[in-house]
């Protein structure tokens, strides 16, 4: 039998090959080791979470219907997920990232993530889901770049950059996470960071001496694209550069009518893509600001991120007082018609040949409703506890998906409600029942008094409509049927509310949630399950080979050795076995 063991195992690399090729698309790896480091944004050293031993991670960087290996290993000491956030996964929510889908990978272990990244483009980024992780970093950029077969709306620009912004506590994300397990509020941040650095020195009363800024180097006359991604915890953001216009192109996987701005809110969870060029005369380098939005100004203002645009023929530093952005802190509505403002450029094509627009969402009828109503953190049993329609999730010990594969009852419950409950709030693993090629149209409903976003996995959706008030029937009248943005976070802004509509087309179970940190923390997220009621590999891939399995189902999982020899499930060996069937029938007719 000693002879039979290379060749079984060249059978198994031939199959594997097979199934790449017969996705048509390259397929592209990478290793990330996800270990703290320490770092000192804010002068204060403090416990960073790295990717590599970058903070912030590495760009993912590949083109439409790439296919993409990521083997995440742990060096924690808790618990890990990586999420990617806006990549659609479809079919394969089995690779999402979140407690829905996916069992945490222990402190000392590693997951091999596989998917495509089908017919998307757009500027997305990766970041750990679990326990407040985000907090302390662990994020980075993933680029879906264009088909060359498919051209830019846009001329090529210079060069891409990649551009985080995110308020940040000097605490470390376990002292956050005991903040609100005690019952706190985690109070103002202690900075902005700007691609995971402190401010540069504007002012030397607010700014200490010795913090390391973000420079970004830039030829005169060029035009650059920037990907600005706010990967913080719950604190808007105005965006400028000071001088400079922002040209919005994309953002979150659309192509948006081309516009200017001097400045743009830009959300926690939200990416959007600039075109900017670089038009000035170089007389200094300029400022570039993220400062919270809507707080009153001068408690906030130690809270400012701060980099520097500099041209290589710049004749001296930024200097003066930083460039103003809106001055509204009691009046939303600026920037809620600047949110209307973003819209899709129909006949722009993104991913595939045809137009976006082509995608008439507006003459599509609605199949289902869901009102969805958060309302400030209550206290539940004696817990602080954040609500969506008067349900606070909790996740079940063994991930939704995993439980509907193993047909296990009683782990969660399918009856999230579709109005608002008007009883006392209660803890409970409630969901969505989406269904398959339906059509749902969600309003969210926001009775905090702060500013929210919502994420849906799995899917973009297109944002018609939002307003101050309750939502009503009538509220459908003031709909955008036409060139509403498909985006994938959306805002809501405190006693206002936003419409968004979904083509539940796929299967799957998908993350529905505040981007806001320490609501969601606190439990304010559900998920939409879809399930084809035909179940086929055609409308959903089959559960990875490498699967972890936890909760009720801990038994499965085998322990995780060093060196994890090549597993091979029932559909590799249907592939080998079809394999070997090839070989014998081209042996055959070669007789
Ligand atoms: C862990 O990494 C090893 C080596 O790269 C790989 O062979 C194995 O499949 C990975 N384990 C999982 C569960 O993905
Ligand atoms: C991504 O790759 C494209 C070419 O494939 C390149 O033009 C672009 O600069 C890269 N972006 C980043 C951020 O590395
Ligand atoms: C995190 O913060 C807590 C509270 O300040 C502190 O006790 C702990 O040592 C910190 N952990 C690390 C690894 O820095
Ligand atoms: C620096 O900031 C402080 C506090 O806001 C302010 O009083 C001072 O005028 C600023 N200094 C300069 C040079 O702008
Ligand atoms: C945007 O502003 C730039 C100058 O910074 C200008 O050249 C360009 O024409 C403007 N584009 C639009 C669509 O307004
Ligand atoms: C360069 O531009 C700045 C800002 O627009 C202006 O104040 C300055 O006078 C200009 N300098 C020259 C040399 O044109
Ligand atoms: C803003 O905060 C400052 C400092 O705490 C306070 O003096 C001022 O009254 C506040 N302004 C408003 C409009 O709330
Ligand atoms: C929309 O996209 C097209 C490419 O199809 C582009 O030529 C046009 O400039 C874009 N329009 C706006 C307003 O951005
Ligand atoms: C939408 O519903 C209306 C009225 O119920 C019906 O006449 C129409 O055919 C439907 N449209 C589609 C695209 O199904
Ligand atoms: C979920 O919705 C489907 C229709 O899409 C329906 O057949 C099924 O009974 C629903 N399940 C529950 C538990 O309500
Ligand atoms: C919350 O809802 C109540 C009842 O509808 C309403 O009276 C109140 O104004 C709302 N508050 C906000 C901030 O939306
Ligand atoms: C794909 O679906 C077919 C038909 O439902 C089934 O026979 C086959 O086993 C499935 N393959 C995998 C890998 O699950």
């Amino acid at each position: 039998m000693a002879s039979s063991k290379p060749l079984f195992l060249f059978l198994i690399n031939i199959s594997f090959l097979l199934i790449l090729s017969s996705a048509e698309d390259a397929t592209f790896s990478f290793d990330f080791e996800v270990s703290y480091i320490t770092a000192s944004p804010l002068g204060v050293p403090q416990q960073v979470i790295a990717i590599n031993d970058k903070f912030p991670g590495p760009t993912i960087n590949v083109t439409t219907n790439n296919n993409v290996i990521v083997n995440v290993r742990n060096k924690l000491d808790e618990n890990l997920l990586i999420h990617w956030s806006g990549i659609q996964q479809r079919r394969s929510s089995w690779q999402d990232g979140v407690l829905g889908t996916n069992c945490p990978i222990p402190p000392k272990w590693n997951w091999t993530y596989q998917f495509q990244v089908k017919d998307q483009i757009g500027s997305f980024f990766y970041f750990p889901s679990l326990n407040f992780q985000r907090a302390a970093g662990g994020f980075g950029g993933f680029i879906i770049n264009n088909r060359p077969v498919i051209s830019l709306p846009f001329d090529t620009p210079q060069d891409d950059i990649v551009v985080f912004i995110g308020d940040w506590y000097t605490r470390n994300h376990t002292a956050l996470r005991k903040a609100l397990d005690d019952g706190k509020d985690l109070g103002m941040p202690d900075g902005v960071l700007i691609n995971g650095k402190g401010p540069y020195r504007y002012n030397d009363t607010l700014v200490p001496d010795d913090i390391d800024f973000e420079q970004i180097d830039v030829q005169p006359g060029k035009t650059y694209r920037l990907r600005v991604h706010n990967v913080g915890v719950s604190t808007s953001l105005n965006f400028r550069i000071q001088n400079h216009n922002l040209l919005l192109a994309e953002t979150e996987g659309s192509y948006t009518v081309q516009q200017n701005y001097t400045s743009l809110d830009i959300h926690v969870g939200q990416s959007y893509s600039f075109l900017v060029t670089m038009d000035q005369n170089a007389s200094s380098d300029y400022y570039i600001v993220a400062s919270a939005r809507m707080v009153n100004e001068s408690r906030w203002k130690r809270v400012t991120g701060v980099g520097i645009l500099h041209y290589t023929n710049s004749k001296g530093k930024a200097r003066g007082p930083l460039p103003p952005g809106p001055d509204d802190q009691f009046d939303k509505t600026y920037s809620m018609n600047q949110a209307r403002s973003i819209r899709w450029n129909v006949s722009a094509s993104g991913a595939r040949p045809n137009p976006q627009g082509s995608f008439r969402y507006g003459s599509i009828n609605v199949t289902e409703i869901y009102v969805l109503k958060n309302k400030a953190p209550v206290k539940i049993d004696g817990k602080r506890r954040a609500t969506l329609s008067g349900i606070s999730y909790k996740n079940p010990a063994t991930p939704i998906r995993l439980a509907d594969q193993f047909k296990l009852k009683g782990v969660y419950k399918l009856d999230f409600p579709s109005n608002p409950l008007t009883g006392p709030p209660r803890v409970e693993a409630s969901v969505i029942n989406g269904s398959y090629r339906g059509f749902m149209e969600i309003i969210l409903q926001n009775n905090d008094t702060k500013m929210h976003t919502y994420h849906l996995n799995g899917y973009a959706f297109f944002v018609v409509g939002m307003d101050f008030g309750d939502w009503s029937e009538n509220s459908r009248g003031t709909y955008n049927k036409w060139d509403g943005i498909a985006r994938t976070t959306a805002q809501v802004y405190p006693g206002a509310w936003t419409a968004i509509l979904v083509s539940l087309d796929n299967v799957g179970v998908w993350n529905l949630r505040t981007e806001n940190l320490d609501s969601w923390y606190l439990g304010q997220e559900t998920y939409i399950r879809v399930v084809n009621p035909e179940p086929s590999n055609k409308t959903e891939f089959p559960i990875p080979d490498n699967a972890l399995f936890c909760g009720a189902l801990q038994h499965l999982q085998q322990p995780q050795t060093i060196s994890s020899a090549a597993s091979i499930n029932g559909y590799g060996l249907k592939l080998l076995f079809t394999w070997v069937m090839f070989v014998c029938t081209i042996f055959h007719i070669f007789q």
